[in-house]
């Protein structure tokens, strides 16, 4: 019998994994200059730490969550996201007694029973940070200008920077009260799912993907012309700080985020190559989650990167893969042990190296160098190994040199 794997999880193959922890090293190089620390967290949680925070109208928590009874009956979920089982344990560690703002970041899959497509999976990677403790307008503005370093650092460029505020509780309930009455007079026009939005949660209804939905609330109000003073001054404030640092930006005041917990800040980053799941990061300020999950008052911001979303955008930069410094082929059992301790021993030098295996014609081992792109190869013979000497190929220039079999003389001939 054939397995294969589910639907929307693939697995990550060699040579992708080389532009994963490339993706992963340079986030983590960087985070290290903005004082950010890794913070491991559980696949697993229990259910309501995300309905409490995600929210229990929004798609995720409605229909995407992978739930199910413990063999105790305990509702658990794999996380769909990082920031709620992080304040969690933000809370449970009263990691708020640290000196703010607290800064952490996280790597590791995310799950989503969503319709898969293109660069859309049900279990995707997110490298996601937060940081806590302040509603300092300047902190918006580095995380934001934090993301576009990575993403410069990586080696991309051509993206959208998308920003807007959703507003407080101060100014929110107003806005939807105005929104539900402009949507009052097409709510026939919405489906369902949106229908019963309008009763409990009208924002998600600009969230919704269905066409006809999307058409049907085309002029309606935009939250922005309904800020408080606090938050337009907090948003003004974020433009002024990214003016700064001149970080290009748009404001686009239809993000909605699929999330209930933001509050002020929200932005998106968008490559137009990746079609419609063209976001390869998001995020945005939760202000009242800390003191929802029962911790003191504890503003945050943060964002999460797609790590799918990224790669096909590192294949069209057609990265460099890391090729062997040196493929040892042997013939015979001397030899072939001969091989076998130089490889490990020019290893331990740091080179690069493989050797060949089960006793393969020196035709095979050849051809095994040339398809792993090996840069020099040596071949071991009774002969060579009775002068303590063979000839190393240079498989780029197809020079040849004869070299003692010994590390330091093969290393002088390589680098
Ligand atoms: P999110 O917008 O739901 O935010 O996800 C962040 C990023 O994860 C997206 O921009 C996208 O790149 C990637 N992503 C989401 N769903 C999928 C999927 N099904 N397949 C592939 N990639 C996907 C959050 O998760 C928030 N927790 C971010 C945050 C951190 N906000 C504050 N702190």
């Amino acid at each position: 019998m054939k397995f294969k794997s589910l639907k929307g999880i693939r697995d990550i193959l060699p040579p992708e994994t080389a532009l994963w922890q490339k993706i992963e090293n340079t986030c983590r190089e960087i985070f290290k200059k903005y004082g950010f620390q890794e913070i491991v967290l559980p696949v697993i949680e229990s259910t309501d730490v995300f309905i409490r925070s995600i929210g229990d109208t929004t798609d995720i928590v409605e229909k995407e969550m992978y739930t199910f009874l413990d063999k105790g009956g305990r509702s658990i979920s794999l996380r769909p996201e990082g920031t709620a089982p992080f304040v969690r344990a933000f809370v449970e560690h009263h990691l708020y007694n640290e000196p703010p703002p607290q800064k952490y970041y996280y790597v590791g899959p995310m799950f989503r029973y969503e319709r898969p497509q293109a660069f859309r999976y049900r279990q995707f990677y997110q490298i996601g940070v937060e940081a806590l403790g302040s509603e300092d307008p300047k902190l918006d503005a580095e995380i934001i200008s934090m993301l576009a370093a990575i993403l410069k650092s990586i080696g991309l460029g051509n993206f959208d920077f998308e920003i807007t505020s959703i507003g407080c509780s101060q100014c929110r309930p107003e806005y939807q009260k105005v929104l539900k009455n402009t949507l009052k007079i097409k709510l026939n026009l919405f489906c369902e799912d949106c229908r019963r939005r309008y009763e409990f949660n009208p924002l998600r209804i600009l969230d919704c993907k269905v066409d006809s939905c999307i058409q049907a609330r085309t002029e309606s109000p935009a939250i922005l012309d309904f800020l408080c003073a606090d938050c337009k001054q907090h948003f003004d404030a974020l433009k002024h700080h990214l003016g700064l640092l001149s970080i290009p930006y748009v404001i686009n005041p239809n993000i909605v985020r699929g999330l209930d917990y933001y509050t002020r800040t929200a932005f998106e980053v968008k490559s137009k190559s990746l079609g419609s799941q063209s976001a390869v990061a998001a995020g945005g300020r939760y202000d009242s989650l800390v003191n929802e999950f029962g911790g003191p008052p504890a503003p945050g911001i943060g964002f999460a990167i797609g790590i799918e979303r990224i790669i096909p955008l590192l294949k069209e930069t057609n990265m460099p893969v890391e090729y062997p410094d040196l493929f040892l082929c042997s013939l015979g059992q001397e030899a072939s042990k001969k091989s076998f301790i130089l490889t490990e021993q020019l290893r331990a030098k740091g080179l690069i190296v493989g050797m060949s295996y089960d006793n393969q014609s020196l035709r095979s081992q050849m051809r095994k160098a040339d398809r792993i792109g090996a840069k020099n190869v040596i071949v071991i013979g009774e002969d060579e190994l009775k002068k303590g000497k063979a000839l190393i190929k240079n498989m780029q220039d197809k020079k040849e040199a004869e070299v003692d079999l010994e590390v330091e003389e093969i290393l002088k001939v390589i680098q």
